[in-house]
C-alpha cells in the first residue's frame, strides 16, 4: 500500500473524509443574491477608477467639496462626553432613557401632552432601519387588525424587506405621478380609501424617499381625516426631520397634526441624516397609546422582542444625541447646522437646473427644485441610468433617484452635461 493509500485509509477510518464532504456541502444550495438596490450602488462606485466619478446613490450628506460632513455640534458633544469620563456599561434594553425622552420631544414638541401624560412607549432603536424593524416586529406580534402594511408607491427600497422580514404583508398605495414628477394626491386618496379597515398605513413624515415629493399641509389634513374615517393605523417613518425645510418644527408637521387630531401612531426616527450620525446607528421607535397603562404594557412587550434580537442598543450615538439636545447652546448650534445642510441642498437643486439649461436641455426640469429633501426623482429611465453610469461614471439607483447631497458646485457642471447627454 502506498503512503497516500494508507493516509486515505486512516482518514476514512477516522471519519475525516466523510465529515469534510458533508461539511463542504452545507451551503451548496445557496444561490447568489442580488446586490442591495441602494448600498450596492456604492460598492459599484468604489470599483470605478474614473477620476470624475460621482456617487449619487446612497443618501449621505456631503459638503461642497464632496466630503463627509461631521457636524461641529457633534464634535463638541463628543468633547463634552470625553470630559465626563463615561463608562461602557450596557444600556437598558430600551436604550438610554434621556435619549428616548428627548427623541419623542423632538418629534412631538417640548411639553407635548403625550409625553407629559406618559402615553408614549419609546425605545432607542438602531438608527432608522432598526427602529422601523422593531416596530414591525411589534406590529407583527400584536397588531389587532390586518397584518398588512400599505406603503406608498414608490417607497424607500428597504421598507418592503423590513416589513416582510417581520412577517407582515406589504401592499402599496399610489403616491407619485410620473407625468408631473409630483404627488398623485387623488390617486393616493382613492387607494387609501379602498384599504380594508384596521390595516397599517405607512407615511414618510417629510422628505419622501425616493421622490422628494411631500403632501401640503392641507393634503395632510385630508389624509388624517381619511385615516380616521377608515380606522387605519398610521405608522410614520421620520428619517429626515430638519432635512426637508431646514426646520425641525415644519418637518414634524404631519406627525404633530395626526397626534393633535387624536391618532394613536407608531413613529420611527433616525439621527443618521439630521445629525450626520450614519454609522453611530442612533434612532428611536415609539408607540403612542391611549393610556399610561397601555403604553407600559406595550413597552414591556417591545423589550422582550429587543432582548431576543440584540439585547440592548449601542450607547455612543445616543449619548451624542442626548448631549446635543440636552444643552441649550449646543442644540441651537445644531439647529443652525441642520438648516445649513438643508439650504445647501436647496441651492444645489437650483444650480443643477441652471446648468441643465446652460447645456441646452429643453426638457422641463422644474421638479428638481419643486421636490424637497435629500433626493430628486429625476425621471431618468432605467436605460438612461445605465448609460449615465457606463458613459460618465455617475452612480445612482436604477429608479432614477439622485442624492442631491452628493451634488457640489464643482461637479454640478459635469453632472448636468451627463444628464443632458443621456436625455436629449
Ligand atoms: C437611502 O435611502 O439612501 C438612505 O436611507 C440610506 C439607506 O440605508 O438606504
Amino acid at each position: 500500500m502506498s503512503l497516500k493509500q494508507t493516509v486515505t485509509l486512516l482518514q476514512a477510518r477516522n471519519g475525516i473524509n466523510s465529515v469534510k464532504q458533508r461539511a463542504s456541502s452545507w451551503w451548496s444550495g445557496v444561490q447568489m443574491g442580488p446586490p442591495d438596490v441602494i448600498l450596492g450602488v456604492t460598492e459599484a462606485f468604489k470599483r470605478d477608477t474614473n477620476p470624475n466619478k460621482i456617487n449619487l446613490g446612497v443618501g449621505a450628506y456631503r459638503d461642497d467639496n464632496g466630503k463627509p460632513y461631521i457636524l461641529p455640534s457633534v464634535r463638541k458633544a463628543e468633547e463634552q462626553m470625553r470630559a465626563k469620563n463615561l463608562d461602557k456599561e450596557y444600556a437598558p434594553i430600551s436604550g438610554l432613557s434621556d435619549f428616548c425622552k428627548r427623541s419623542i420631544e423632538l418629534a412631538l414638541g417640548e411639553g407635548a401632552d403625550v409625553v407629559a401624560n406618559g402615553l408614549n412607549a419609546t425605545i432607542q432603536g438602531i438608527s432608522g432601519t432598526g427602529s422601523l424593524r422593531v416596530g414591525a416586529a411589534f406590529l407583527s406580534g400584536f397588531f389587532p387588525g390586518n397584518k398588512v402594511v400599505y406603503i406608498p408607491s414608490p417607497s424607500w427600497g428597504n421598507h418592503t424587506p423590513i416589513f416582510k422580514h417581520s412577517g407582515l404583508d406589504v401592499k402599496t398605495y399610489k403616491y407619485y405621478d410620473p407625468k408631473t414628477c409630483g404627488l398623485d394626491f387623488a390617486g393616493a386618496v382613492d387607494d387609501i380609501s379602498k384599504i380594508p379597515e384596521k390595516s397599517i398605513v405607512l407615511f414618510h413624515a417629510c422628505a419622501h424617499n425616493p421622490t422628494g415629493v411631500d403632501p401640503t399641509k392641507e393634503q395632510w389634513a385630508e389624509l388624517s381625516q381619511l385615516v380616521k374615517n377608515k380606522n387605519l393605523f398610521p405608522y410614520f417613518d421620520m428619517a429626515y426631520q430638519g432635512f426637508a425645510t431646514g426646520s425641525i418644527e415644519n418637518d414634524a408637521y404631519a406627525v404633530r397634526l395626526f397626534i393633535k387630531e387624536g391618532h394613536r401612531v407608531a413613529l420611527a426616527q433616525s439621527y443618521a441624516k439630521n445629525m450626520g450620525l450614519y454609522g453611530e446607528r442612533a434612532g428611536a421607535f415609539s408607540i403612542v397609546g391611549s393610556s399610561k397603562d397601555e403604553a407600559d404594557r406595550v413597552m414591556s412587550q417591545i423589550k422582550i422582542l429587543i432582548r431576543a434580537l440584540y439585547s440592548n442598543p449601542p450607547i455612543n450615538g445616543a449619548r451624542i444625541v442626548s448631549e446635543i439636545l440636552g444643552d441649550a447652546n449646543l442644540k441651537k448650534q445644531w439647529l443652525q447646522e441642520v438648516k445649513g445642510m438643508a439650504d445647501r441642498i436647496i441651492s444645489v437643486r437650483q444650480n443643477l437646473r441652471d446648468n441643465l439649461k446652460k447645456e441646452g436641455s429643453t426638457r422641463n426640469w422644474e421638479h428638481i427644485t419643486n421636490q424637497i429633501g435629500m433626493f430628486c426623482f429625476t425621471g431618468l429611465t432605467a436605460p438612461q441610468v445605465e448609460k449615465i453610469t457606463k458613459d460618465f461614471s455617475v452612480y445612482l439607483t436604477k429608479d432614477g433617484r439622485i442624492s442631491m447631497a452628493g451634488v457640489t458646485s464643482k461637479n454640478v457642471g459635469y453632472l448636468a452635461n451627463a444628464i443632458h447627454a443621456v436625455t436629449k
